[in-house]
């Protein structure tokens, strides 16, 4: 008979018991469920060292183990409570909650579904006390000042829940997982995971010491990377750049991968918001739109972003685990993480490689260069002013200046008068060649790739692909400002043009301005290019036009140009950058290696694809079997 038919029977309300159980459904999904919320009270309660010990993949026996403030002893009964916390007594104190728990409904709810004990101590005990949650029973034991919490046979009094759970090695990776994203919020607690009596994992401590007269910003930031590298490998260091943005009421700090550290799976992104991990929408897609422009295809960026943000304008009361958050303004937050990962992405790497160079000792000091305390992050600052004063002023290397007007053809022989003077910025035009960060240029291979040296050893650069973003990157930066300076020729370059595209030309006559082209019908079948921008004057003005104006014509409305930026722009870029199979001089080499030192995203074309590679001394060493 379907339910539906039966008569309803009275209302009654629901023992504590049932309730506890239906609120585990929410909280409590599988073991690693039980461990976020365990570890999280014991950061809670000031631990500095946590010990997880698992049987089972957690189902047997989840039990954590920490140096915390305790539980006095008349306290404990009251903890295993529903709605029992110590972290708040009020709304007002709710709205700005600093503490990772509340609800006061994780040791119930897991209670209702397991064997739960609690075993704690606090400063002022003489000796600890253990509370069995079946029977109640409270009786005194031994231990140190801190807490231990046991759950063992998960799920057993729900048989239906227990079958979900997976093998003992998904639940163990499960559990992992859970410490690893409190590890990484928390570098200055260490962390150990045992598991069958094996230790799994051991993040030691990171120490912060306010007394020792170090910046603590910096102390922090060194830690944070410290307990980076060793929870997510020195890969992840080394392949990634130190995020540092401040805006409004909200904080953006951390380590974004670099493009090529982007992996095929999103397993690799932890965003925090006040300590808290969180999968959240906004800051996720904030994340991914700030790698739009270097990382193409569906390839994953690797990161580990911490917002911080005045409590009052985050509600972390939305979902039962807190994995979610709702913002007060959630554009503010989308800005502040999106523009704090690209600034830190658009700082050409070779600077931070020299920068730990530089560090190190490895290399000579460059006279001007700040000597930076911590490498990726101050020089992240140093190096904004560089990479600020760029395009503008060292446009003139890939521009034939003295000989403006010609048309573009005429000029394609010449057109690579490098200045030497104007390519080289200024503060590396001081620098001795040997901390050049992208090297001396030495030769080019095959009219593709230019062979540099730097301290470390060989430099390969796919020319065509860097100088396509360093002439993509000024166009933005033209366009940014409204003025792509335009430069006329002085022989129009007429051509053959299909209706579509003189229709194009007229509608667009405009958006073609904006883009520093002017396009003027000579007939109903031909077209002429009159001016181009002038960072391409030395390309193939009626292949530039033809593109442009096939891009334009799949568009309508006035404000294409806006819209389509990107795309016009990397298209116009194509073009004018330097083709393969062209000779350079080794002037003209060194002056695009010193351009790419400036240029923002120049480690990347405009496709994603890397421009530069190092080759060490010791890899070429292991090629050759030196040394072995
Ligand atoms: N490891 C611990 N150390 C100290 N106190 C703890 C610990 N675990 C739990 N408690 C106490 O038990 C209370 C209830 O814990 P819990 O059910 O997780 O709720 P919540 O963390 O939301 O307050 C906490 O408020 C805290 O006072
Ligand atoms: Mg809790």
């Amino acid at each position: 008979m379907h339910p539906a038919t039966q008569p309803l029977r009275a209302i009654r309300e629901l023992p504590d018991e049932l309730i506890s159980q239906i609120a585990a459904g929410e909280v409590v999904e599988r073991p690693a469920s039980v461990v976020r919320e365990l570890v999280d009270n014991a950061l809670d309660a000031g631990a500095t060292h946590i010990t997880l010990r698992l049987l089972a993949g957690g189902v047997r026996l989840i039990s954590v183990e920490d140096n915390g403030v305790g539980i006095p002893a008349a306290e404990l009964p009251v903890a295993l409570k529903r709605h029992a916390t110590s972290k708040i007594t009020s709304l007002t104190e709710l709205e700005s909650v600093g503490t990772m728990g509340f609800r006061g409904e994780a040791l119930a709810a897991i209670q209702s579904v397991s064997e739960l004990s609690v075993l704690s101590r606090t400063a002022s005990q003489d000796n600890a006390m253990l509370l069995d949650g079946q029977s109640g029973e409270l009786q005194p034991a031994a231990r140190a000042q801190g807490t231990t919490v046991e759950v063992k046979e998960l799920f057993y009094s729900t048989p239906a829940r227990r079958k979900f759970l997976k093998t003992d090695n998904t639940e163990l990776a499960h559990c992992v997982e859970a410490v690893r994203r409190h590890a990484l919020t928390r570098p200055e607690v260490g962390f150990a995971i045992w598991h069958e009596g094996k230790l799994v994992e051991q993040w030691r401590a990171q120490t912060v010491d306010a007394t020792s007269g170090e910046d603590l910003n910096l102390q922090h930031q060194r830690a944070l990377d410290r307990r980076l590298a060793d929870v997510l490998g020195d890969d992840f260091l080394e392949n990634s750049v130190a995020v540092h943005y401040q805006s409004g009421n909200v904080t953006v700090i951390g380590r974004a991968g670099i493009p090529d550290a982007a992996r095929a799976r999103a397993d690799h992104q932890f965003s925090y918001v006040n300590g808290r991990y969180v999968r959240d929408k906004v800051v996720t897609h904030a994340a991914r739109s700030a790698y739009e422009d270097v990382l193409h295809g569906h390839r994953q960026p690797v990161y580990a972003l911490y917002v911080e943000i005045e409590p009052t304008r985050v509600d972390v009361n939305v979902h039962p685990t807190k994995i979610e958050v709702r913002f007060r303004d959630g554009r503010e937050v989308h800005q502040a993480v999106r523009h704090a990962v690209e600034n830190a992405l658009a700082v050409p790497r070779a600077n931070l490689i020299m920068a730990n160079a530089l560090q190190n000792h490895e290399l000579p000091m460059a006279g001007t260069q700040a000597q930076p305390a911590w490498p990726s992050a101050n020089w992240q600052q140093a190096a904004m002013p560089l990479a600020g004063n760029r395009v503008s002023d060292l446009g003139a290397l890939w521009q034939p200046s003295p000989r403006h007007g010609l048309p573009a053809q005429e000029q394609s022989e010449q057109a690579f008068v490098p200045d030497q003077v104007h390519a080289t910025p200024p503060s590396l035009q001081d620098a001795a060649p040997e901390t050049w960060p992208l090297g001396k240029a030495l030769a080019q291979l095959h009219g593709v790739y230019i062979l540099a040296e730097n301290t470390h050893g060989l430099v390969l650069v796919d020319m065509h692909a860097a100088h396509e973003r360093i002439v993509y990157e000024q166009l933005k930066t033209q366009i940014d400002a409204q003025h792509v300076s335009s430069q006329p020729l002085l022989i129009p370059a007429t051509f053959p043009a299909s209706a579509q595209e003189v229709a194009t030309a007229e509608s667009c006559a405009e958006a073609l301005q904006e883009l520093g082209l002017e396009i003027s019908t000579l007939s109903s079948k031909t077209l002429a290019v009159r001016a181009v921008p002038s960072t391409l004057a030395q390309g193939d003005a009626v292949a530039l036009a033809r593109s442009v104006l096939a891009e334009l014509s799949q568009h309508d409305a006035s404000t294409v140009v806006q819209r389509a930026r990107n795309e016009l722009l990397a298209t116009m870029a194509c073009h004018g950058a330097v083709r393969a199979n062209r000779k350079l001089t080794i002037d003209e080499m060194n002056g695009l290696l010193r351009q790419m030192e400036v240029t923002e995203r120049s480690d990347q074309c405009n496709h994603g694809r890397p421009t530069w590679r190092q080759l060490s001394m010791r890899e070429l060493d292991a090629l050759f079997l030196r040394g072995r």
